[in-house]
């Protein structure tokens, strides 16, 4: 808990005022909504609720408080499910766009140096074609995307932005000292877990597929994949506190829930992607361990069906952008080094112009000159 207790930024919500959120959505509600749901629709995969990150929030966010309701079966990407729910919480699909920003944001740093690089194929949903296989990578795509929501829902709560949500109402830590003050407003992860599950989950929920087929195998391992990323959220969220009294005597404090901060949640990711389970469907239509020498994988840890390719060339069936023309590091030994990311094609030199800030100087007071330099720079890129 210390390492959070340099940490004082805190808008609004005022102390003592944890308890006056709304009301939850109730769990049924949603449930029963998500029966009502036709199953006959047919919906590509390439297209997805993903595709709300591809819009621009401040557009999405007029359109919403006109509140024009034809405007959810207008939405790219929305199963019926998701429609029904945007209806009902119309305020809160802008916040579903923002996490599948966060989210597809977070998965293009995390892949920045390997071939697959979450980038899209075709812009019908925000991550393409590569989700028609049930890889590894469409694993953490979907491991990330549903953490982005819980995260941005959270958040959004925590701002007073939602009419059926406000500041988190977690109980004090049993471990907070006894006179520190339990609750400035936190941010409501268990309305965040919730919504986004929900939503995020809808979709497969209202498809059924026969029992045993590979179909019903993506559908275990995206919800599996789903509930991974939610989690990784919720059990990354810490105690924040803030210092009071006398100028840096800290003689009290005020504490809350907080969520960690988007990068950790895409680090911790990454790492259940390095050691994702491959799986495969039992006789009784159950995922198991393709090899049970493995753990068998935990809520949190990621779980694929199909070997990934080897994302070399342009496949549109697989996904695969190719890595002709991306640049890769000439001394690396790693994914970004040329042998790896140009898959033994070899590369080509080229010499560019890069400016940056230099000799930067402090001047009293208070602001901060620095000069332009170029330099010229070797760059690599792929055959
Ligand atoms: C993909 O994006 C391009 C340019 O942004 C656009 O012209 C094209 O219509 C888009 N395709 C689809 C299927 O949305
Ligand atoms: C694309 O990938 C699929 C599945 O691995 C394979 O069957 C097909 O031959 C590939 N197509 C090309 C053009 O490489
Ligand atoms: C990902 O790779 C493709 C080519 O393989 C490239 O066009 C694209 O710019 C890359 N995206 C990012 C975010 O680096
Ligand atoms: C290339 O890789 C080497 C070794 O990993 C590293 O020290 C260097 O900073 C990298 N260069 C760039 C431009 O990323």
């Amino acid at each position: 808990m210390e390492k959070a207790l340099g940490i004082l930024v805190h808008q609004g919500g005022t102390l003592g005022s944890a308890g006056t959120a709304t009301a939850m959505p109730s769990k049924l509600s949603l449930v029963a909504l998500a029966i009502f749901v036709s199953v006959t629709q047919v919906v590509i995969e390439a297209s997805s609720w993903w595709s709300l990150g591809m819009n621009n929030p401040v557009q999405m966010s007029e359109v919403y408080i006109i509140g024009a309701q034809p405007l959810c079966s207008q939405l790219a990407g929305l199963s019926q499910g998701q429609k029904k729910l945007c209806h009902l919480y119309q305020d809160h699909m802008q916040y579903i766009g923002e996490g599948a920003k966060t989210g597809i944001k977070e998965c293009q740093y995390q892949f920045r140096h390997r071939r697959w690089n979450c980038s899209t194929v075709d812009n019908t949903s925000v991550f393409g074609r590569v989700m028609q296989i049930g890889s590894r990578e469409t694993a953490f795509t979907y491991a990330v995307s549903a953490a982005g929501v819980v995260n941005a829902m959270s958040r959004a709560c925590r701002e007073g932005e939602l009419s059926t949500c406000g500041c988190s109402r977690a109980a004090r830590p049993k471990d907070l000292p006894r006179d520190w003050l339990w609750g400035g407003c936190g941010d409501n992860i268990d309305y965040g877990y919730r919504f986004a599950k929900e939503f995020v989950d809808a979709r497969e929920r209202e498809r059924i597929h026969s029992k045993g087929s590979y179909e019903s195998a993506r559908t275990l391992m995206n919800l599996h994949n789903n509930e991974a990323g939610r989690r990784t959220v919720f059990n990354l969220a810490d105690v924040a506190c803030k210092c009071h009294g006398v100028s840096g005597s800290c003689s009290l404090k005020t504490c809350w829930l907080q969520l960690a901060d988007f990068r950790k949640v895409g680090d911790a990711l990454k790492e259940k992607y390095d050691s994702a389970a491959a799986m495969k469907l039992n006789s009784r239509g159950k995922l198991v361990l393709v090899n049970n020498r493995f753990n068998i994988p935990t809520t949190q840890d990621l779980v694929y069906i199909d070997p990934s390719p080897d994302y070399c060339v342009r496949n549109e069936s697989t996904g695969s952008l190719g890595t002709q023309g991306r640049l890769c590091n000439k001394t690396s030994e790693g994914m970004d080094g040329c042998e790896l990311m140009c898959c033994g094609r070899g590369y080509d030199q080229f010499k560019t112009v890069q400016t940056e800030r230099c000799h930067c100087k402090f001047h009293w007071c208070c602001y901060v000159k620095c000069k332009k330099c170029t330099e010229i720079v070797d760059q690599f890129v792929c055959k």
